[in-house]
């Protein structure tokens, strides 16, 4: 019985979800950037998990663009693992969604609470205390037992989610397209029309990136980036607009010089402590 868990993550957190879970089923963590540009992806495993941040109460585009490559998934026992910092809403139903619409089903989907890593309503980083990580890390490390007894009885029918009204109804409002486009190109400080929907327009969403002083020019940035969306020009960081807003940019560069909007200097900067730099780089 092989298990692969593909996952995705800028500060560490469903890398931490994916390993952990991994390591526990003699499986193997791979991450989604590593593969995502293939023209397929085919995997040997019966199980596989699949592991991202909820983003806008959604599931981050290349999520989407992964499944859309994975061959022959109509007889895989597949589950998901959302981590979130507020609320999971229905990111597995939409995972569910993308599954069924490859002919795969999502057997079952877990939701992980974890440190929030982006900009909060004032448009400020939120710093997590010590002892908040602490009490999530540690209903991680519960949680886990409880996936894997699930995962390993090849449970089916558990879907954790949270809002759903809430959530069904801003789908049906389209309130991503009226509103949340709208509120999020112009924190992005992004000002052209663009047609894009909500979803398409994240990749613009880079717009709100900028270095300031501090830079040194190590290009960590640029190598920490999931899908190599900052090029390196005159030895400074250069956003290419085909962001994922992972914040990975953000949250790693060692001189804290990378701001979004003009309320993230100073502000506290995340990543979960088991992860390393190291494991973060991009390998190309
Ligand atoms: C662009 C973006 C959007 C986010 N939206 C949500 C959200 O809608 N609800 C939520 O609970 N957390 C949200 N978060 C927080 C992350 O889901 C959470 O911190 C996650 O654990 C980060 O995982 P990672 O360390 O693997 O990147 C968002 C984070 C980012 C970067
Ligand atoms: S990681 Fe930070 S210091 Fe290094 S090049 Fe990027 S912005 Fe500059
Ligand atoms: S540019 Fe920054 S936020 Fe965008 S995908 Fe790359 S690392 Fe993530």
């Amino acid at each position: 019985m092989k298990t692969e868990i593909y996952y995705f993550s800028g500060t560490g957190n469903s890398l931490t979800v994916a390993r952990d879970f991994a390591d526990k089923s003699d499986g193997k963590s791979i991450s989604m950037a590593t593969v995502v540009n293939r023209e397929s992806v085919s995997t040997g495993a019966d199980v596989i998990g699949i592991v991202f941040p909820v983003y806008h109460g959604g599931v981050p585009n290349i999520v989407g663009r992964f499944i859309s490559r994975m061959d022959d998934i109509n007889n895989k026992y597949i589950f998901g693992v959302c981590t979130y910092g507020d609320e999971p809403g229905i990111a597995m139903k939409y995972l569910s969604r993308t599954i069924e619409s490859r002919g795969g089903k999502l057997a079952s989907g877990f939701a992980v609470k974890m440190p929030y890593n982006y900009i909060d309503f004032s448009r400020s980083l939120r710093e997590v205390s010590v002892e908040e990580q602490q009490e999530m890390f540690n209903g991680w490390r519960k949680k886990l037992e409880s996936i894997h007894k699930s995962v390993d009885a090849r449970e089916t029918g558990r879907f954790e989610t949270s809002l759903e009204t809430l959530s069904k109804m801003v789908d049906t409002l389209r309130l991503r397209e009226i509103v949340g486009k709208r509120v999020w190109l112009k924190r992005a400080g992004f000002v052209e029309h663009t047609d894009l929907t909500f979803w398409e327009c994240i990749q613009l969403m880079d717009s709100g990136f900028q270095y300031d002083e501090e830079c040194n020019g190590c290009d960590i940035c640029s190598k920490v980036c999931p899908v190599s969306n900052i090029k390196m020009i005159d030895n400074r960081p250069s956003w290419q607009h085909r962001c994922e807003q992972c914040f990975a940019c953000l949250q790693w560069c060692p001189k804290e010089a990378i701001q979004f909007g003009s309320r993230t200097s100073g502000g506290k900067r995340y990543h979960h402590p088991d992860v390393k730099i190291s494991d973060m780089l991009r390998r190309d």
